[in-house]
């Protein structure tokens, strides 16, 4: 058995099905790059037949990558399947990825089917999408609660058919590492043309099991990750990339498998995520949080001090956890900070390159050194937002102790490309500017979260706000990023009523 681990990176399909990760064309290219740096080997785009927004998506980024496989997910259906082959055709390496539910419950209630209709779908489908191309994926959904031997003729069916790779995910997030791992186990031994394939899993997080229900498998023989950046996806997420990534590499002598992911780009492409989406990493989480390699306790900062490896098992370094040496700052030229964009991971034109350059000069005027964070989210503010019905231009905010003048904000913007102003009162100057904001726009939606991180040390750090708001069924991020917080806070205001406005 090969020891290479393939990485199926789904952050922009199963991802995007996080409430409040959706992204727009831009942002899902500018992912797609950053992935293609990172390594990733094989990238779901999407789902296309679900809308056109979807389509367009997949579309052009199959024709823009250029090592990665390019996969869309399709229903075992044949319009879906033509929908998703028309969308990925033009990619230099595409994959259909058709999925039919295998478990007895998704059969009877979902699919109303009997299991031997559900094993000719199987055929007729994985066929059909065989006749376009011979990278071929079929999943069998809700693998971990089928019965084993059915599932073994599902798999058994889908390779007949045409199918190269096989993926049992753990749909609902209910597996055990044992029981998951013996699992892929029994279906490699008991379908009979499992050499014909490559399996595959792909583990949700309902149990907090996503990784080592992932890691279990890769021990029993599967040799396809399915994964997302930071573990997002639907309800509890996926599987996080970094952390099946760095297991692997950190444990090579337990696990004795290798891949070809470029660990140094795992922080900037999770942070690059974070800033994409508007939710900060958690300060906790493994591998990318602000304290993965922070050593508070006297006796840990000893022994750090002492010899490393006493309470560290891999350099910060390793996983792309440093501030690089070129300093950008408010001397740096245009090609130096081209330069550094690229190196980032950023493919910016001529345009995109002017705006920027302003932007870092403005930005270098407040604060002496930009570091890296400070840089991404720079990029993020100046281009990759979604084109804005409501653009800030001014807010002055009057902070107050309880007696006199409550707390008053002043704000004017454009509003559909016509200037408009206002001013009010709110109970602080945060609920000031928003109050003002809503009333310009004449919108009351619920602030359902607010977050303030500082990105970089030192006062004049960057602040980085975050807001989600919700007008009914529908929640959208902002994002906002100012040495000023009240300003940062506006920015993220409005960034999220932009995209309430667009349902997007
Ligand atoms: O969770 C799941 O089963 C999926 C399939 C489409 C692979 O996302
Ligand atoms: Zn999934």
């Amino acid at each position: 058995m090969q020891n290479r681990v393939y990485f199926f990176d789904t952050t922009l399909r199963d991802g995007e099905q996080s409430p409040g990760a959706t992204m727009n064309l831009q942002e899902k290219l500018c992912l797609a790059n950053q992935l293609e740096k990172l390594g990733i080997d094989v990238l779901e785009a999407g789902f296309p037949a679900t809308s056109p927004g979807d389509f367009e998506a997949v579309k052009t980024i199959a024709e823009q990558m250029d090592s990665m496989q390019i996969a869309g997910l399709c229903r075992c259906l044949e319009a879906d399947i033509d929908r998703c082959w028309e969308a990925i055709r033009h990619a230099k390496n595409p994959r259909i990825h058709t999925v039919l539910a295998t478990s007895p419950l998704h059969m009877k209630h979902k699919l109303r089917k009997r299991s031997e209709d559900v094993l000719k779908m199987i055929e007729v489908g994985v066929k059909h999408c065989s006749a376009y191309t011979d990278n071929v994926e079929f999943s069998a959904e809700d693998a971990s609660r089928s019965d084993r031997d059915f599932l073994c003729r599902a798999a058994e069916t889908a390779i007949r058919a045409g199918a190269r790779i096989i993926n049992i995910p753990d749909t609902v997030g209910y597996a055990q590492p044992e029981e998951f791992g013996a699992l892929i186990a029994y279906v490699i031994a008991n379908t009979a043309n499992s050499d014909k394939a490559i399996f595959s899993v792909h583990c949700h997080n309902d149990l907090g099991l996503g990784v080592a229900n992932t890691l279990a498998a890769l021990a029993a023989g599967a040799r396809q990750a399915e994964v997302t950046l930071s573990g997002i996806g639907e309800r509890a997420g996926n599987a996080a990339l970094e952390e099946v990534v760095m297991a692997l590499t950190v444990r090579k002598d337990y696990f004795g498998l290798t891949h070809a992911i470029a660990t140094e780009q795992l922080y900037p492409s999770c942070r690059m995520l974070a800033l994409t989406i508007g939710r900060p990493i958690p300060d906790n989480k493994a591998i990318v949080g602000a304290n993965a390699f922070a050593h508070e306790s006297g006796i840990h900062q000893d022994g750090m001090l002492k010899h490393r490896e006493t309470y560290e098992i891999m350099t910060p370094q390793s996983v792309g956890r440093k501030q690089s040496s070129l300093v950008i700052g408010k001397h740096s030229g245009r090609n130096a900070v081209r330069n550094k964009f690229e190196n980032m991971g950023y493919k910016l034109d001529d345009a995109q390159i002017n705006v920027v350059f302003e932007a870092v000069k403005q930005l270098a005027d407040r604060k002496k050194v930009l570091h890296d964070d400070d840089l991404t989210a720079l990029v993020q503010e100046a281009i990759h937002r979604i084109p804005d019905r409501y653009r800030l231009r001014h807010v002055s905010v009057q902070s107050s102790d309880c007696g006199g003048v409550p707390p008053t904000a002043a704000v004017i913007m454009d509003v559909d490309g016509e200037e408009k102003s206002g001013a009010g009162f709110g109970v602080g100057p945060v609920d000031a500017l928003f109050n003002v904001i809503a009333d310009m726009l004449g919108q009351t939606p619920e602030l359902e979260q607010y977050a303030v991180t500082a990105i970089t040390g030192g006062t004049d750090a960057l602040g980085e706000v975050t807001v989600r708001l919700r007008e009914n069924e529908f929640t959208a991020m902002g994002r906002g990023a100012h040495p000023d917080i009240l300003v940062a806070s506006a920015k993220a205001y409005v960034n999220a009523m932009n995209r309430l406005a667009k349902k997007y």
